[in-house]
């Protein structure tokens, strides 16, 4: 019995029906990937270029917060990596702001 859950287990996640937890949380976010598509669905990044520099961490995740509310499709982990990615870029980071 055991073996058969085992086998049934396995052969759920060659089909790909069972995607295990802590692998999907381990996934790393790109954070500065998002920031380019997804931030800048609504305006450009000259917005967020204006602010590089001047806001710490939690500034921006106050801002990448009501991002969200604003309608922005970034999850709460995306958002904790969107916050300390901004919080290190430079003013005028040639990344984002060319
Ligand atoms: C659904 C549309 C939308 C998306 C997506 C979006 N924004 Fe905004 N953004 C807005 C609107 C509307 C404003 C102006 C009103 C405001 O500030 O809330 C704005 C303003 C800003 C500003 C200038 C105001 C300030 O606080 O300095 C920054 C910076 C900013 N957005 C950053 C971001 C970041 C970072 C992301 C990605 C996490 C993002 N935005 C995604 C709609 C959006």
């Amino acid at each position: 019995m055991k073996h058969f859950a085992l086998a049934l287990a396995a052969a759920l996640l060659a089909a790909g029906l069972l995607t295990p937890p802590l692998l999907a949380q381990a996934q790393t976010i790109d954070a500065g990937a998002v920031v380019k598509e997804r931030c800048t669905v609504c305006h450009d990044t000259k917005r967020i270029c204006r602010m590089l520099g001047a806001r710490d961490r939690q500034g921006w995740f106050e801002t990448a917060t009501r991002m969200v509310k604003n309608g922005a499709r970034v999850n709460p982990a995306e958002v904790e990596a969107v916050a300390s990615h901004l919080a290190k870029l430079p003013k005028g980071d040639p990344s984002l702001c060319k």
